[in-house]
């Protein structure tokens, strides 16, 4: 089978390739390495670089795929609320690009990378897909919206969709030289170099925070997944830890003591998150395998070994 992954340049994306590579799928990536690196990919795979926005490229690049995997976008949440055109810009219109292009070159499915911001303040816990949104971010209202068009993709114009709302991702290749790289990696690079991380708010705030491989693993049942069609569903461990308590993980695993600052909280920033993870077994029978401590000591072995990473 042919698959095209977007944003496969990317942390999760570079992850799932090589699963669909090890699946011996025929796999290639379009990403305009915004924040996606080739050398995150095996050297063999064609990497279009192109922009989602790009209409025609999107266009040609579906060409003969049966599935896609859309992934790019604007991913932090802080980000978007300071340019919250540019978010609404690539992962709303980019996003609509992909569906359209997947359906004119008769594509079967499209998975896409929704987000469990997309809960925003509902305040309830575990978040369950049938919650309403209750976004706080551009980000998470972008998310919400490629829900939206998914679904109309699935009910009008032939094509099978499935929306995967990924919790906080972790894991290797996950960049940690941004600010606005997830939280694991921004935190264990200033462990790792004995500096000093800022804690935004209290560090009382929560996070349901997944494996990468999990994650992958996600994408590609949901890839064939005949339950999962037209389905939204939550990809986390259902479980939470306080970011205190995250810190205090990374700096066991490390073997350095913490030293912390604290700031105001971010614009946007979700207090708890917490996945229900029954449709997440029930529909695509996946049960998350790595647990929290297993993956941070993985993805600390892994920028140790990047001089670039750690
Ligand atoms: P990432 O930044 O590593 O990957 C995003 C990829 O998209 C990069 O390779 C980037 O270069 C590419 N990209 C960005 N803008 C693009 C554009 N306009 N055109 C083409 N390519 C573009 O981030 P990631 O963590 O791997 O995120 C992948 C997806 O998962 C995103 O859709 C993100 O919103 C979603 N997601 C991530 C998390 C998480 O915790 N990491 C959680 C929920 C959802
Ligand atoms: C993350 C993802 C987002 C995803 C969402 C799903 C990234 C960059 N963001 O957003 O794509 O949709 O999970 O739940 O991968 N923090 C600090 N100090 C720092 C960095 C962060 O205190 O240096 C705090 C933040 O304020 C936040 C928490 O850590 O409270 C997590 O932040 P972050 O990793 O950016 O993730 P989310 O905003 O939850």
């Amino acid at each position: 089978m042919k698959v095209l992954v977007t944003g496969g340049a990317g942390f999760i994306g570079s992850t799932v390739v090589r699963r669909l590579l090890a699946g011996g799928q025929d796999v290639q990536v379009l990403d305009n390495l915004e924040t996606g690196k080739l050398r995150n990919l095996p050297a063999d795979v064609l990497c279009i670089k192109a922009d989602v926005r790009d209409e025609a490229a999107v266009r040609a690049a579906c060409v003969g795929c049966e599935l896609v995997i859309h992934l790019a976008a604007m991913v932090s949440v802080s980000l978007s609320t300071v340019e919250p055109e540019r978010c609404f810009d690539i992962n709303v219109s980019g996003t609509r690009n992909v569906l359209a292009a997947a359906r004119g070159a008769g594509c079967r499915r499209v998975v896409l990378a929704s987000s469990a911001a997309v809960y925003g303040d509902e305040p309830t816990l575990p978040k369950r897909e049938d919650m309403p949104a209750m976004p706080l971010s551009p980000y998470a209202y972008a998310k919400w919206q490629n829900e939206i068009d998914a679904a109309y993709f699935q009910r009008f114009c032939g094509l099978e969709t499935v929306c995967l709302r990924f919790f906080n991702v972790f894991g290797p290749r996950q960049d940690p030289a941004s600010p606005y790289s997830g939280v694991i990696s921004i935190a264990a690079r200033r462990l790792l170099s004995q500096q000093p991380f800022t804690v935004f708010g209290d560090g009382l705030q929560t996070r349901d925070f997944v494996f990468v491989e999990d994650v992958a693993a996600a994408l590609l049942a949901a890839a064939q997944s005949p339950q999962a069609v037209g389905s939204i569903i939550n990809v986390g461990r259902g479980e939470r830890v306080t970011l205190l308590q995250l810190v205090q993980e990374l700096s066991d695993v490390i073997g350095v003591q913490p030293a912390l600052q604290f700031a105001d909280p971010r614009a946007g920033d979700v207090r708890h998150s917490l996945s229900d993870v029954t449709r997440l077994r029930t529909q695509l029978g996946i049960h998350s395998q790595v647990d929290l401590k297993t993956g941070l000591a993985t993805t600390i072995d892994w920028m140790r070994s990047e001089p670039d990473a750690a």
